[in-house]
């Protein structure tokens, strides 16, 4: 059979409000277009992100009630964290309760003025994190991961030239480690190879650097590998997955992912005195060790979210639905990042709206007309995310690509939700002449997409 199937079938739903234009018209003028300002209710398909709206499974389900909710050792804790460590193979399995709190905790225990971490892109929490410690966050993806049209299978490797000459120049121990995002989200949801991880440990070795994976959606990197690298078809994603754990000293993993929950994280590590002193900031603000910010429940619902993620029929439903999405696109000749990577299509919206220069934010104006053409909400990965004005100069600075990310939760909608979005995303294609660009009216000093109000250039 060609056609590849649900592998699950549906015994709960919710319902999805069908909104008028006119209704969308007046949400986003009250939301100053910005679509993180509007009840999710007025959303007819959600594809903000694929962060923490994963629909779970009745094994998870029933994990929530088997829950143990002691506060020391309880008996979901051991559960998780076997489960992570026969998973990574990492000795430290810290629980926090989303991502960015990995993120903080590590970045206040290597980062600080002075220190340079080197990427191949640095999600924007990640950058704020190791921002707000003081450090300087650096972006070494490798050319072809800056260009959309470019087809190479990896491009999310980092550059591992200039990760070298960058090491040589400031020296190894102003960096106190290197990620590596698998995949990478902020340059298109684009997978790392195996041989580019295997070629940056090595240099970070040469140099006495730890390598740290952003692991957030290691079992997509881990089944684009089995696709896409040479040697790799006939291994399984577990197999797979265990290797990029084993070339990296930790990992930060934010469970909202490929852990399959509504909530949840993981700070993991080699390093037993490091690991000390992670305990000591998870206590402070997380929790205590055995539950860091989470209730038994949820991690009952991590450990079989993290089993059930690997399952070669999940993952080949799930590479292929986000590809039946980017696919269609191109076929109508819209401008994508290609090809299609592991949870997201992402718009070339410089591309698309090729009238509005970045200063009128392409990407934020792509972003509410699919809202006001089909009720269809989804995030800029742009001049407004990555912009910034230098402060000395009062000039704008922007970001290589303009992107607008339709990112696919997991296991949550069908194909005819797909197809809707194929057909609003062509209709608006056919006449993106009329697109308007938008000016900033006010904004914070960091993570301006989240609250920025906006008004249309007229
Ligand atoms: C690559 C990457 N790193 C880190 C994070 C942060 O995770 P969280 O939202 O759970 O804090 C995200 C979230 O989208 C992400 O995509």
């Amino acid at each position: 059979m060609k056609t590849v199937i649900e592998p699950f079938k549906i015994k709960m739903v919710e319902p999805i409000k069908l909104t008028t234009p006119e209704q969308r018209e007046q949400t986003l003028r009250r939301a100053a277009f910005n679509l993180f300002q509007i009840p999710a209710e007025e959303v007819m398909i959600d594809l903000l992100t694929d962060s923490g709206t994963s629909a779970m499974s009745a094994e998870q389900w029933a994990g929530m009630i088997r829950g143990d909710e002691s506060y020391a050792g309880a008996r979901s804790w051991y559960h998780f964290e076997a489960v992570l460590r026969e998973l990574t193979g990492m000795p430290h399995v810290l629980p926090t309760h989303q991502g960015r709190a990995s993120e903080r905790i590590l970045f206040e225990l290597v980062a600080g003025p002075g220190k340079l971490i080197p990427s191949n892109n640095h999600f924007d929490t990640t950058r704020a994190n190791i921002e707000h410690s003081g450090a300087q966050a650096l972006d070494l993806v490798i050319a072809e991961g800056k260009d959309p049209r470019n087809r190479h299978p990896f491009k999310g490797n980092l550059d591992v030239a200039r990760l070298e000459a960058l090491i040589e120049e400031v020296g190894p121990e102003r960096v106190p480690l290197c990620m590596a995002t698998v995949t990478n989200n902020s340059g298109g949801g684009q997978p790392v190879s195996l041989a580019n991880l295997q070629a940056v440990r090595a240099v970070c070795q040469r140099y006495g650097i730890p390598l740290f994976l952003d692991a957030c959606r290691f079992a997509e990197n881990a089944a684009l590998i089995q696709r896409r690298e040479p040697g790799q078809a006939g291994r399984s994603a577990r197999a797979i997955a265990r290797e990029m754990f084993d070339l990296a000293d930790g990992a930060t993993i934010s469970a909202k992912k490929d852990g399959l929950v509504n909530i949840g994280g993981v700070l993991l590590m080699r390093d037993d005195a490091l690991a000390r002193r992670a305990d000591d900031l998870l206590i402070l603000t997380e929790g205590f060790v055995t539950y860091g910010g989470l209730a038994g429940r949820d991690l009952e619902a991590m450990a079989q979210g993290f089993l059930e993620v690997l399952d070669e029929n999940y993952l080949q439903y799930r590479l292929w639905s986000v590809a039946y999405l980017g696919e269609h696109l191109l076929k109508a000749g819209i401008p994508i990042v290609e090809p299609p990577g592991g949870h997201a299509i992402y718009l070339d919206a410089a591309s698309f709206c090729s009238h509005i220069p970045p200063s009128a934010f392409p990407g934020q104006a792509l972003v509410c007309a699919l809202y006001r053409q089909a009720g269809i909400r989804s995030t800029e990965i742009g001049s407004v995310m990555f912009g910034s004005v230098d402060p000395s100069t009062g000039e704008s600075r922007h970001p290589p690509m303009e992107l607008v990310r339709l990112a696919i939760p997991r296991r949550v909608y069908t194909q005819s939700h797909i197809d809707y979005t194929i057909e609003a995303a062509i209709e608006l294609f056919e006449r993106a002449n009329s697109i308007r660009g938008l000016r900033i009216v006010e904004a914070p000093a960091t993570l301006r997409h989240f609250t920025a109000r906006f008004e249309e250039i007229v």
